[in-house]
């Protein structure tokens, strides 16, 4: 199995940010949706100011995965008062998580969720959440095969579009007695 590698974004990434953000959701939901709500939602949610800023948040961090070079996804972690729902100093949302196509399906999305877990414990959190749209029924399906558990919903707008998400949570074992899936990060962190 090829290792992967985990980079924190730093500033000088955000041209190659803003483009697989644009390419995997719209690859992901662009068929789904209104054209004119859909290309709003793009200009407000991947705009380079709003990304900018997003960079300079203390608490949200965004990370590039690489296998051999080749870039095989990205993942958006928030804490504190950066989550948009819970805010609680245990909690670690993951707001985006995106394999690029070619990846998709070859055990990727697991491998990362487990760096994601043993991350967020070496950070003190107990949990993980996420909101994930309820017509997504394949990641649904992924996030519960993978443990979590729905315990809300939430409204997201797309352009003038609301929206649900499903809200799941993941709860962290303590690294006493944890499943060897969920242990430490063991993949390269730069
Ligand atoms: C959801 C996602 C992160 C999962 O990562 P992945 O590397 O494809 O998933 P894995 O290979 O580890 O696990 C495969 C399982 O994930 C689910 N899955 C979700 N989307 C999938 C896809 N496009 N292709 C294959 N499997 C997918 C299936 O349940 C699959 O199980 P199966 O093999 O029994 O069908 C990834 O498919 C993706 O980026 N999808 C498009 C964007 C998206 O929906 N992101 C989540 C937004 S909340």
């Amino acid at each position: 199995m090829e290792p992967l590698e985990f980079i924190r974004c730093t500033p000088a990434d955000l041209d190659v940010l803003r483009d697989v953000s644009i390419s995997t959701f719209s690859r992901a939901f662009e068929t789904q949706n209104n054209p004119e709500d859909f290309a709003a939602y793009l200009r407000k949610a991947f705009g380079r100011n709003q990304l900018e800023t997003e960079f300079r948040h203390p608490d949200m961090h965004f990370y590039f995965v690489r296998s051999e070079g080749d870039l095989v996804g990205y993942f958006k972690l928030n804490t504190g008062n950066a989550q948009t729902e819970l805010r609680e100093p245990k909690g670690m949302e993951l707001e985006r998580i995106y394999v690029l196509a070619g990846f998709q399906g070859r055990g990727m999305g697991a491998r990362m969720l487990d760096w994601i877990c043993g991350h967020a414990r070496s950070a003190g959190k107990t949990y993980l959440w996420l909101g994930v749209w309820e017509h997504n029924p394949r990641a649904i399906a992924f996030y519960e095969r993978q443990g979590f558990v729905t315990f809300g919903k939430h409204p997201y707008d797309i352009g003038n579009d609301r929206q649900w998400d499903w809200l799941m949570r993941l709860d962290l074992p303590a690294s006493k007695g944890m499943a060897p899936d969920r242990g430490p990060a063991s993949d390269n962190t730069t």
